[in-house]
């Protein structure tokens, strides 16, 4: 290539106007939140960096596509399109939508777990770990111990420890009734999985005849990394790597708000006859009918356009750039996060960067209330808040204390990445005087979603 300026491969024909606030506004509005980035109202967030799902723009070819939207209740057009898409990329034989990720998980769940069960995962996201444990199984996070430690570079963090899946699948004979793999590795910092890591774990399940699945929520940013990091794959489309990850599968849960550039849906696609009956039936006791599974057949449209345009080159090109631009400026100053940054999101180290800041104060979850009184940056907890409450009430803080900068698609440009930068390395100069918070109301379980909080030493910043 000729220019080496990576663009925005769309132009913009719709806009949202975000809104500047004062700081005086923010803490005002922080306060009323009760210290709770979930608990603001979105206009009083400047860039929105909560989560990267169902939050990204659509296309116009998506937009015409749901003015084709056919809402038959049974047999629609608009399903056959997305089935045909689906099965067309994953090459599986049962596709069953669903509202969104979540429901495949607990459709499947249902209908494949039973209590004392193991799931294998390298890492459960946590409405997966949820919807197991409902089972009364258990999830069982299995990553390499590489992706465990944040500022070590490794090509593939989110692989799944081989060695101990098959220690799991040789100790347990009959209580794993299926592994997954989670691509990219979302709660392990949105690290890609290699073929060569799906391939063996495929082919040890199948020693041990435990069918193995895939989380595929974010498949194309995996099938990027694949195509960029792993020997013999450059010459590959995203689209082939992606089929060719699909193959080594027996089925995969998916959420369309990821890479299915959706705002809303998923779908649960499997080979096995008889467990996808049984999971029909399921949804349609509370989704709906099997050829629209709680969607409007708009959505199902929508999807069916935007699975493709995930896979298009320079659009995943640019989206893993945008990362990774971000993640160099931080580096240069010294700000300590997960290496190397992730397909769709940047994870802060705040035990790293606020060391003073006791794991009983929550420095993660301090340190995302600072970056929006700062710069009205809205982020994620991935901490003690999220992840230290155990289901016997008991309190367990977890290794790291990360706070995530997830990336909706399409949304941003390379002057709102650019404005991140300079607010993070402008609280990067305040880092000593950030302190903890005190957690004064909290529900039993997610409690990250509703807690309240209050800053444990009268400010969040110090004089
Ligand atoms: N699996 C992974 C790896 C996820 O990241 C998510 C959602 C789900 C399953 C569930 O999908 O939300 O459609 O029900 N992750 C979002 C996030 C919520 O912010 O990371 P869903």
């Amino acid at each position: 290539m000729r220019f080496k300026t990576i663009i925005e491969p769309f132009r913009i024909k719709t806009v949202e106007p975000i809104r500047q606030t004062t700081p005086e506004q923010r803490a005002a509005a922080l306060r009323a939140a009760c210290y709770n980035l979930f608990l603001l109202k979105a206009e009083d967030v400047l860039i929105d960096l909560l989560t990267d799902s169902g939050t990204g723009a659509m296309s116009s070819n998506q937009w015409a596509g749901m003015m084709r939207g056919d809402e038959s209740y049974a047999g629609a057009r608009s399903f056959y399109a997305f089935e045909g898409t689906v099965r067309e990329i994953t090459g599986f034989k049962h596709i069953i939508p669903t509202h969104q990720g979540r429901a495949a998980e607990r459709i499947l769940f249902r209908a494949a777990l039973h209590p004392g069960d193991i799931v294998p995962n390298n890492t459960h996201f946590d409405t997966t770990r949820a919807n197991v444990e409902y089972r009364d199984a258990v999830a069982l996070d299995l990553p390499i111990p590489e992706g465990r430690q944040p500022h070590l570079i490794h090509p593939f963090k989110g692989n799944i420890d081989l060695e101990a899946l098959e220690r799991t699948l040789a100790a347990n004979p009959g209580k794993v009734p299926l592994a997954m793999i989670t691509v990219t590795n979302n709660s392990g910092g949105g690290q890609p999985v290699s073929l060569a890591n799906l391939r063996a774990a495929s082919a040890l399940c199948h020693r041990y005849h435990v069918p193995f699945f895939i989380d595929a929520c974010r498949f194309a940013e995996n099938a990027w990394f694949i195509k960029t990091r792993e020997p013999g794959y450059a010459d590959k489309t995203p689209f082939e790597i992606a089929h060719e990850m699909f193959s080594l599968a027996d089925g995969c849960t998916m959420s369309a708000k990821k890479d299915g550039l959706a705002n809303i849906g998923g779908f649960l696609a499997l080979n096995d006859d008889d467990l996808a009956q049984r999971c029909k039936n399921n949804l349609i006791l509370t989704e709906g009918f099997v050829t629209y599974g709680g969607l409007a057949g708009y959505d199902l449209e929508a999807i069916a356009v935007g699975l493709r345009e995930a896979l298009d080159e320079d659009y995943l090109h640019y989206r893993i750039r945008s990362v990774e631009y971000l993640a160099e400026k931080l580096a240069a100053a010294g700000i300590p996060m997960v290496r190397p940054s992730g397909g769709h999101a940047l994870y802060l180290d705040a035990k790293a960067w606020l060391p003073h800041i006791p794991q009983n104060e929550f420095p993660a979850w301090a340190l995302s209330c600072v970056l929006y009184l700062e710069g009205g940056i809205r982020s994620v907890e991935i901490g003690s808040v999220m992840f230290g409450l155990q289901p016997d009430g008991t309190e367990k803080p977890p290794a790291n204390e990360l706070v995530r900068l997830a990336f909706p698609r399409r949304v941003y440009t390379q002057s709102h990445v650019d404005y991140l930068a300079e607010v993070l390395l402008h609280v990067n100069t305040l880092k000593d005087r950030i302190r903890g918070v005190r957690m004064v109301k909290s529900p039993p379980t997610l409690r990250h979603f509703t807690a309240e909080f209050e800053p444990a030493h009268g400010a969040l910043i110090a004089e």
